[in-house]
């Protein structure tokens, strides 16, 4: 069945499913005289402990979307409800509980730091340990779960890998102890080999500590994987919403259709009669 874009006003987070609302957001950039609407008119609800996946062509308002959820993004229409507590307009300790990892782990990664500086960067900032050794402890915590050895510790960001490297952004993340991850094109720029075993380990560690994912991507093969719904975005509006199987196996909106007919197909037979479909807005 497919969710209609008419959604029921947020409840408190213990009566319902419900972690995330975006209702009616709108976000404006200044672009020399004009006004452009990134985000425009956006409402969507994220469940408890699904992973809703985002996608849509490149500058469609992703990212600005995820930025004005965690508040980096004055917004200047609608608003964002976490757990049914409003958080548009900056609730600082609430913004704890959403952990944002970015696309490219280089540029995000301090390349001065060492590993465990950075990995803690989060808990020095808001103080949240009462020694060093508890400092430590959670630093090894974390490691291990993104599957790093504690001797990488003292180590910086070039000594690593890509695929190594956006696990210390997870582990940077997790030490946060959030409820909400989002995770803006978090392999985009990883070798296509690594990238399934970065979206394996989010999916292991969902699982493992009950999290909730908003996971943005341009492609669509890797989001289906991954995602229990998806939203389809175009010039800053939401134009689909449905499971990640029926946006799939049944697309509504022509849009979708052309993200659809993108994939590649992995029979050669099938893959040869693929016929591309290309969107044009009237
Ligand atoms: N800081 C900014 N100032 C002005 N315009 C911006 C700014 N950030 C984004 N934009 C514009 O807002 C629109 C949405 O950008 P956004 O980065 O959210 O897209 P996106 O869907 O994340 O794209 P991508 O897939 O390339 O990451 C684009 O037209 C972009 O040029
Ligand atoms: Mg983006």
């Amino acid at each position: 069945m497919k969710t209609t874009l008419t959604l029921p006003s947020p409840l408190k987070g213990e009566e319902t499913e419900t972690i995330l609302s975006v209702r009616n957001l709108e976000v404006c950039y200044k672009s020399g005289k004009k006004i452009i609407k990134a985000v425009n008119n956006l409402s969507f609800d994220i469940k408890r402990g699904e992973t809703f996946g985002l996608v849509g062509e490149s500058g469609c308002g992703k990212s600005t979307t995820a930025r004005a959820i965690i508040g980096l993004e004055k917004i200047s229409g609608g608003q964002i409800f976490f757990d049914g507590v409003q958080i548009d307009g900056g609730k600082k300790e609430i913004h704890k509980k959403i952990q944002m990892i970015f696309q490219d782990p280089m540029s995000s990664l301090d390349p001065r730091m060492k590993v465990s500086d950075i990995i803690a960067e989060g808990l020095d900032v808001h103080k949240l340990y009462k020694s060093k050794e508890e400092r430590l402890q959670k630093v090894f915590a974390v490691l291990k779960a993104v599957g790093l050895s504690a001797d990488y510790i003292n180590r910086y960001p070039h000594e690593f890998s890509g695929g190594q490297r956006q696990r210390i952004s997870i582990a940077r993340v997790l030490i946060m102890e959030p409820q909400f991850i989002i995770a803006d094109e978090p392999i985009s720029s990883l070798d296509v080999s690594i990238q399934a075993q970065i979206v394996n380990l989010l999916k292991q560690i969902q699982k493992e500590q009950n999290l909730t994912y908003l996971f943005i991507a341009h492609d669509l093969a890797m989001v289906k994987y991954i995602s229990d719904r998806i939203g389809v975005m175009f010039n800053g509006r939401l134009i689909e919403l449905a499971t990640a199987q029926e946006i799939y196996d049944n697309p509504l909106h022509p849009y979708t259709k052309s993200l659809i007919s993108a994939i590649p197909i992995p029979n050669p037979k099938s893959e040869r009669l693929r016929k591309r479909i290309i969107y044009k807005p009237l």
